[in-house]
């Protein structure tokens, strides 16, 4: 009895589900192209924002700088082939991920953060809430809780199928990087000049390591002697911190205020204490210099133009087909991945 019944089953199955995966793939494609808008889930995920906020909270009693790595991952995610979570995606044996990729190895980091988020919306609305929108809510959350301004995000991204260590090797920026490379870089993605000072703003929070500053300490444009415009007295900080032959993984922090998203950063760079390359360049720079100056003088237009630039960010998309992945490092089993599997 159960024989009869379960051969035509599986029959059934082996050649239905290859044109179901292909169903599948048109109506993701379909889907690839919605717009994004605030209040995305309110019908079906309520809780969404709140419960994101929270995850970040949290982890931020566990360590303060988790505000400063979550806020971060919104610039590797979006500059890499759209708002899509690529940046999130382990590395399997057939595709190299964005994380070994040369700005984010050793150094991006919190992903566990995420993975806390994402598992917390899992329990409440499974399968709804996609890993993409969860890095945009969570950096709002890392500014807005570390003291900077508030926002609305726009949500309703999907999350990629891919990721590309090639990819963020073209397009992220080196911190050796000077401020006219920036602004062409910057411009590729319809960001303007204002919009690359006020999101560099955003090293107003965090650390970087001394391997990112060591050629600038040391050895500047290859001429054997330090960068002119760090101010001596910081240089002898940074000497200290980061001396030739030390361990390069030691972390400095980015401004004086590291745990506060405040303008202190802007005025840092005027005194010749940004500590990367691609920071004090901006106030070397006379097209960045103007914006420099404004914002370290004005907090309140700091955080207008970073709120702006965060928005013009997050609205970057690939157009490429995606999904809700259930969990934030791997893209969901496809049904055709389970057929060749069994
Ligand atoms: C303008 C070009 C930019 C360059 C060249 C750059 C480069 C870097 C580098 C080299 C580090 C330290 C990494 C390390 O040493 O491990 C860093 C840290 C950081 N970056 Fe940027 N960045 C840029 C723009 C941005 C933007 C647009 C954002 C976000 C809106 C951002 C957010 C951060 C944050 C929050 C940290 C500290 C992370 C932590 O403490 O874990 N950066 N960046
Ligand atoms: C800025 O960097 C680019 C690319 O590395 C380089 O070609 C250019 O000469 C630099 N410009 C200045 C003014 O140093
Ligand atoms: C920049 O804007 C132009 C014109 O509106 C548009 O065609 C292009 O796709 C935009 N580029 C990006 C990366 O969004
Ligand atoms: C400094 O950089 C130049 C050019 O990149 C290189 O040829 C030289 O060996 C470096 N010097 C030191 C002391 O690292
Ligand atoms: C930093 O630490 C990692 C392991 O956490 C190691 O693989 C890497 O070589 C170290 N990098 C530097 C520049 O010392």
């Amino acid at each position: 009895m159960s024989k009869t019944l379960t051969k035509p089953l599986l029959k059934m199955s082996v050649t239905s589900l290859p044109f179901f995966y292909l169903l599948l793939v048109l109506v993701i494609n379909a889907a690839a192209a919605t717009l994004l808008r605030p209040g995305f889930y309110s019908e079906t995920c309520p809780e969404a924002e709140f419960i994101v906020r929270d995850v970040i909270k949290k982890a931020m009693n566990r360590e303060a700088r988790n505000a400063a790595s979550v806020m971060r991952l919104q610039f590797h995610d979006c500059f890499v082939n759209g708002c899509d979570a690529s940046v999130l995606l382990d590395d399997t044996p057939n595709m190299l991920g964005e994380k070994l990729g040369l700005s984010n190895i050793n150094s991006l980091r919190s992903f566990e953060v995420l993975d806390e988020a994402k598992e917390a919306l899992e329990g409440v609305c499974p399968g709804v809430v996609s890993c993409a929108d969860i890095v945009i809510m969570a950096a709002r959350d890392a500014v807005v809780l570390t003291g900077g301004p508030s926002w609305e995000v726009k949500l309703g991204r999907l999350d990629s199928l891919t990721a590309s260590q090639e990819d963020s090797d073209n397009i992220m920026p080196s911190p050796r990087a000077n401020a006219s490379y920036l602004i062409d870089l910057f411009d590729r993605f319809n960001l303007s000049v204002k919009d690359l000072v006020a999101l560099s703003g955003s090293h107003s929070i965090g650390k970087g390591r001394c391997f990112s500053v060591m050629f600038r300490l040391y050895n500047q444009s290859g001429t054997g002697r330090p960068d002119p415009a760090i101010q001596p007295k910081f240089r002898e900080k940074l000497d200290k911190l980061c001396p030739l032959g030390g361990d390069e993984n030691v972390t400095v922090d980015l401004d004086a205020t590291p745990e506060t998203f405040d303008n202190q950063y802007f005025q840092d760079l005027t005194n010749g204490r940004g500590f990367l390359n691609s920071d004090e360049t901006l106030f070397t720079y006379p097209k960045t210099r103007e914006y420099v100056k404004l914002f370290g003088a004005n907090q309140n237009e700091f955080f207008k133009a970073f709120v702006e630039g965060m928005i013009k960010m997050g609205d970057l998309q690939s157009g490429r087909p995606g999904e809700i992945r259930r969990n934030c490092r791997f893209v969901n089993r496809r049904p055709v991945d389970i057929l060749l599997e069994d």
